[in-house]
């Protein structure tokens, strides 16, 4: 098949991940569609705190850079993924030797550290930082997490304060977070935006994760929130795309018995991984839609990556519950490229 980023060339970069199993097989057969069609990477997971640096004294630099000199050779725009997250952030990061909870200072020199590290050892070759992950919820409130237990609500400025003192001043820095199309969380991101710009603090760019469903968001509130975060003078970065084609609603909200839901034949109806022609279909209509509005607005928009390779390994198949055969991205479990593949390289050339 035709190159997927050659397709979108001078619209926007299209990228995916590369996971730790990936970085451990070089043979993986993954690697044949990451060096054809993607022209960006993110690291799934090696570069997390928790991964990177599980204790105090600990690192763990070699899937990491096995990552980068695999950007580097290939010619990938690679993504830091991620400096400052809440989830995935070992305990030890918000305490002191007795376990007692850090002061403000102590914990941001811990942060500064952390990038100063990763300035210094892939500064030079990773271009797009994600530098904080997730710290705004959909009413558009600061997430209490350990980061604003200890910082208060000025985390995300002071993460970005030093993103900006320790990364190169060429680096691209983003916001990332999900649900970016729930009004509250769009107005939230839009007011800190303009604040920081108005304080001097750099932000280069939004990510959207784009963990989308078949019905949500709708299209129209993708649209508002490209046009909202654009017009404050920032990139869209779309950074985690794909499509959870079983969906996940029933498993959230109180009294719901995951249990029940879990042993429910439903909530697995493709164990063996084959789709019905008319869903199949219907999974390309809407990664389909979805590009023709990307598209539509490519002027705001750096790149678009895929989160994962193939439906094989997408963390779909195992949230929010295990054992899942779930059904995400372009490439099926046999590394073919489905009709989804086909359907959003069109919309490219009607463009
Ligand atoms: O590799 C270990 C394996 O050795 C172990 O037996 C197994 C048992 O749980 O865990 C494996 O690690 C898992 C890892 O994925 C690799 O599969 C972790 O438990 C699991 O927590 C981890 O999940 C990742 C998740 O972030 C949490 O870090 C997903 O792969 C990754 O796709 C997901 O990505 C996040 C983005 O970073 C931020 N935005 C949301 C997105 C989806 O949750």
């Amino acid at each position: 098949p035709p190159s997927l980023h050659e397709a979108f060339e001078g619209k926007f970069l299209i990228g995916g991940t590369l996971s730790d199993s990936m970085l451990e097989n070089a043979s993986d057969p993954g690697f044949a569609i990451v060096s054809k069609h993607f022209n960006s990477l993110s690291p799934e997971n090696c570069m997390k705190w928790g991964n990177m640096n599980p204790l105090l004294d600990q690192y763990e630099w070699e899937l990491s850079d096995r990552f980068v000199e695999y950007g580097h050779n290939f010619g990938q725009e690679m993504v830091g993924h991620v400096l400052f997250w809440h989830s995935q952030t070992p305990d030890w990061v918000f305490e002191d030797e007795n376990g007692a909870p850090l002061s403000k200072e102590a914990l941001l020199e811990r942060m500064r550290e952390r990038a100063r590290l990763m300035a210094k050892r892939w500064g030079d070759r990773i271009k797009i930082w994600d530098v904080v992950n997730e710290s705004i919820e959909g009413d558009g409130s600061w997430r209490k997490s350990k980061y604003q237990q200890i910082l208060g609500d000025e985390f995300t400025e002071l993460a970005f304060r030093i993103a900006m003192e320790e990364l190169p001043t060429d680096a691209i820095l983003l916001y990332n977070d999900y649900g970016m199309t729930d009004p509250g969380r769009r107005d939230a991101v839009v007011a800190m935006i303009q604040d920081f710009k108005s304080k001097g603090i750099r932000i280069d760019g939004v990510g959207m994760q784009g963990h989308w469903e078949m019905s949500y968001p709708a299209l129209s509130e993708i649209e508002d929130s490209l046009t909202a975060f654009a017009a404050t003078g920032v990139k869209v970065h779309i950074t985690e795309l794909d499509l959870d084609l079983l969906g996940r609603g029933k498993f959230f909200g109180a009294n719901v018995d995951i249990e029940r839901l879990k042993a429910d034949p439903a909530t697995n109806p493709y164990p063996d991984g084959n789709l019905p022609p008319s869903e199949e279909k219907r999974f390309a209509e809407r990664y389909a839609e979805i590009f023709d509005v990307l598209l539509k607005h490519h002027e705001k928009i750096d790149r678009v990556t895929f989160w994962g390779v193939s439906d094989l390994t997408t963390w779909l198949n195992g949230f929010p519950v295990e054992g899942r055969t779930n059904f995400a991205l372009l490439f099926d479990r046999q590394f073919k490229p489905k009709p989804a593949f086909y359907r959003v390289l069109e919309t490219a050339r009607k463009r």
